[in-house]
């Protein structure tokens, strides 16, 4: 059978680290309080220059080093984002464009925080099926420019980067010891709306907005949502949470990984935590994590990790992949 198999992880962050105290320094907030409440002391924030598609293209070119390809055999690249370049075309032929990879697929996916791991079940959908054979998933932010500097209870939380994996294609032996992406659901409940949003857009406001949440209950709907699909995923393919290596999830906020973990009766050590210097990247914050852990030596091959998130729209989901 086929297989999108993962053979390179890269990741890429801005140049300027700003602690809570930094913050602290224009924002009516403490690190104290944030460290209490969020588990964050540290985010990156994009520069003059510095935007989603050179991010993307950076982390992009760490992960085909990894994976020992040249970028002229990537056929597939999906990025999540939710803070584009342009509104149109999408960032992800911007990158195409920058590694020199012209003439396969390109596109953006949108699902906000869970964005990564919609763009994954997207490419590993289509290498399955043969429409290509070498993919870059990416997840790549600059939330910093969507963000309003006013509110302290959103924008303390986002940070800005990139991260990226290659998926090949590969004929595997069927079975769960396999390589390769072993299941992966998604879920949306556009109902949710009010709670985590964009106050603009192109087509309501024809501008970009400022990111709103209503952070007490998303962090509910959190737990429960994500705790609930990593079983979904577990039952699909016969694990139980005992089987699992590590669990990379969407860096939001260290009580909801504590909480989720929990849930799942997941000992905290086998959790990937890196909330604490990067915040809250959206679709960048698992593959980010996911790099951290590979370049750290924590994911080796032969390891069953499970990446989940969730987000605005609601959106969340989860996969589970051999190394
Ligand atoms: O990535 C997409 C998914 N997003 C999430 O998963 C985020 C989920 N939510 C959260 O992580 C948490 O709800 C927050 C970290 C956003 C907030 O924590 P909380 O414990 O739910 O606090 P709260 O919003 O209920 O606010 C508690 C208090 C309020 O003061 P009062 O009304 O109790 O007097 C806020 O005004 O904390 C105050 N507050 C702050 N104080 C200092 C809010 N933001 C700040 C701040 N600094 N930055």
């Amino acid at each position: 059978m086929i297989r999108s198999v993962v053979t390179g992880s890269g990741s890429a962050l801005p140049k300027r680290a700003v602690s809570n105290a930094e913050l602290a320094e224009t924002v009516d907030t403490s690190d104290e309080w944030i460290v209490e409440r969020t588990g964050i002391r540290n985010r990156y924030i994009a520069g003059e220059g510095e935007t989603t598609s050179t991010l993307a293209t950076d982390a992009a070119r760490v992960a085909l080093d990894a994976a020992g390809i040249d970028a002229s055999e990537i056929d597939l690249i999906v990025l999540a984002t939710a803070t584009p370049d342009q509104t149109f075309p999408a960032t992800a032929t911007r990158v195409q464009d920058a590694l020199g990879c012209q003439g396969g697929i390109a596109f953006d996916v949108g699902a906000v925080c869970s964005g990564f791991l919609y763009a994954l079940g997207t490419a590993d959908a289509m290498l399955r099926t043969g429409m290509a054979k070498k993919a870059l998933v990416i997840g790549a932010e600059t939330f910093s420019r969507i963000l309003d500097w006013e509110d302290r209870a959103t924008c303390v939380l986002f940070g800005d980067g990139a991260g990226a994996l290659v998926l090949e294609a590969r004929e595997v032996a069927d079975g769960p010891q396999a390589q390769g992406i072993l299941s992966t659901k998604l879920h949306a409940d556009g109902a949710h709306n009010e709670l985590l949003y964009v106050d603009g857009g192109p087509s309501t406001t024809g501008t970009v907005g400022k990111v709103r949440m209503r952070g007490r209950e998303v962090f509910r709907h959190a737990v429960v949502n994500l705790a609930d699909v990593l079983r979904e995923v577990l039952g699909d393919t016969g694990y139980t949470a005992a089987d699992i290596d590590w669990v990379v999830p969407h860096q939001a906020n260290a009580r909801i990984l504590d909480a989720t973990a929990r849930k799942l009766s997941l000992p905290p050590e086998k959790v990937v935590v890196t909330v604490d210097r990067h915040a809250n990247t959206s679709a960048a914050s698992v593959p980010l994590a996911f790099d951290v852990a590979v370049r750290d030596g924590r994911i080796k091959p032969g390891d069953l990790v499970m990446l989940e998130a969730m987000g605005g729209g609601f959106t969340w989901g989860a996969s589970l992949i051999r190394m």
